[in-house]
């Protein structure tokens, strides 16, 4: 693959993305373009959204409360928006309903609350989520987590094991599309068949995935059909505070919202109530109307480009990440290595590189080379855990560490995570500072600060307010 970016659809990618021109600076007192590798956390923002949302502004108005102009458009926005996210996922309208809220975080702890379950229900989670599929069900519920591989991958035999083992006791099945760790996509539609085959629904957590790929929920009465997913707007190039859960009507109709308040009933007298139809039963409170908005303009313009075509692309970088990374003395990849199999992952490589903290690593490639990354346990400790191979000693003496408040060291990895606007230019700067770092050619002495486990540069001040600070 050529240093450019390539795509087989007309639109170009790097032109729809804010902010991607933008000076930040280094250490050494030079400016350089921002390279964000670190769209697994979040995204920047369509130049698209912005655009529309600067458009509506001028119209926007409270939805479902007032009568005049303004409020009519801001409703037919705001109905629109659950509409496109729908169609987004391929979810059937008229039997499921799309839920705006904040994330995916609170779309998990929605269903959780909100899922009829039994005081012997099992929830079949695994071990490769994120803690928001996995804690929210812990709260209601025995969560099962079937194991991962020793290489990351989900261990399916284990799954039908667990499937089997809990028979008539199985409420749902929650498994992440993709994973925020290794990039590992599940095969969540032979899932959903078999967890059918068991009694059970399927919830797909589909924050990491419906940026990257085709996510279709199929029709309600397919075998192979996802009952609910949740999605994330920060991670769609919409960061406009918004989230969304998606399943049927049904299953929220049968009991009365989690929160309760305005907008979420029919009829209220002092002694009872009558909860809404969906979706207004399950949001209560005026509802972020310009988030909605946001992502569903975010959502027409992947469906747009295609999600093909953003696969197809992103698939190339993991490719290329894959191999130059690979190369790198000192340098683990954990998950898959092989460039063939980049196809089984969205674009997320999870690195550490011998004997340099990965907190420290992350410093420099930000400090040094004008590279966002993440780095850590990224919201998913068991997994990691797993992957780094600790054993249950030195998993254990971390974590009485941590909560001690030192976070020295705290095992984790560098994670770098692309999204379709990245090209290998931007692989490239990756590989070019972890060589240098792999050499020891680095410029700032860092200071490592226990209590976050961060590493800063000593003498060095950040100078935020010259970019952009809010208090005066
Ligand atoms: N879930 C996001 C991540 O993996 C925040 O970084």
């Amino acid at each position: 693959m050529t240093p450019t970016t390539r795509t087989r659809s007309s639109i170009n990618l790097r032109d729809r993305i804010t902010g991607l021109d933008t000076l930040t600076p280094l250490l050494n007192g030079r400016s350089v373009p921002y390279t964000n590798l670190d769209n697994a956390a979040s995204t920047p923002a369509f130049k698209d959204v912005l655009d529309a949302i600067n458009q509506f502004m001028a119209y926007y108005a409270s939805v479902h409360r007032g009568t005049g102009f303004k409020s009519r458009l801001s409703t037919v926005a705001y109905d629109q928006a659950h509409e496109i996210i729908g169609r987004f996922v391929g979810a059937d309208l008229d039997t499921n309903c799309v839920i705006f809220g904040k994330n995916s975080t609170e779309a998990l702890n929605k269903l959780a609350s909100r899922y009829p379950l039994q005081a012997d229900s099992i929830i079949i989670t695994t071990q490769m989520e994120h803690h928001s599929n996995d804690l929210p069900w812990r709260k209601h519920a025995q969560a099962v987590h079937v194991k991962a591989q020793s290489d990351g991958r989900f261990d399916e035999s284990d799954f039908d094991n667990q499937l089997a083992r809990y028979a008539g006791r199985i409420a749902l099945v929650a498994v992440t599309g993709a994973s925020n760790v290794s990039g590992f996509i599940q095969p969540i539609h032979r899932l959903a068949r078999k967890a059918h085959a068991a009694g059970a629904k399927i919830l797909v957590d589909t924050a990491q995935l419906a940026p990257h790929r085709q996510v279709d929920m199929k029709a309600d009465d397919d075998p192979e059909h996802l009952d609910f997913v949740v999605l994330s707007a920060h991670k769609m190039y919409a960061p406009f505070g918004t989230g969304a859960l998606i399943g049927p009507k049904s299953v929220f109709l049968q009991s009365p919202p989690d929160h309760v308040g305005g907008g979420t009933v029919d009829v209220v007298t002092l002694n009872s109530v009558t909860w809404a139809g969906m979706p207004d039963r399950d949001e209560a409170g005026s509802p972020n109307v310009v988030g909605a908005v946001a992502m569903a303009v975010a959502a027409q313009l992947l469906m747009d480009v295609g999600m093909d075509n953003i696969a197809a692309h992103e698939e190339e970088l993991v490719k290329y990440a894959l191999e130059r990374l690979g190369h790198i003395p000192g340098v683990t990849i954990y998950g898959e290595t092989d460039p063939a199999k980049a196809h089984e992952k969205v674009g997320v490589v999870p690195f550490n590189l011998d004997g340099v903290s990965h907190f420290k690593l992350a410093a420099i490639l930000g400090y040094e080379g004008g590279i966002g990354v993440r780095s850590g346990c990224f919201c998913a400790h068991p997994y990691v855990v797993h992957l780094l191979q600790l054993n249950e000693e030195e998993a254990a003496a971390w974590r009485e560490q941590m909560l001690a408040g030192d976070k020295s060291n705290m095992p984790g990895m560098v994670r770098a995570s692309f999204g379709w606007y990245n090209n290998t230019d931007d692989i490239d700067r990756l590989v070019a500072m972890v060589e240098r770092v792999a050499r020891g050619d680095y410029e700032g002495e860092y200071q490592l600060i226990p209590s976050t486990g961060e590493y800063i540069p000593v003498g060095y001040d950040d100078a935020l307010a010259d970019y952009f600070l809010l208090a005066r």
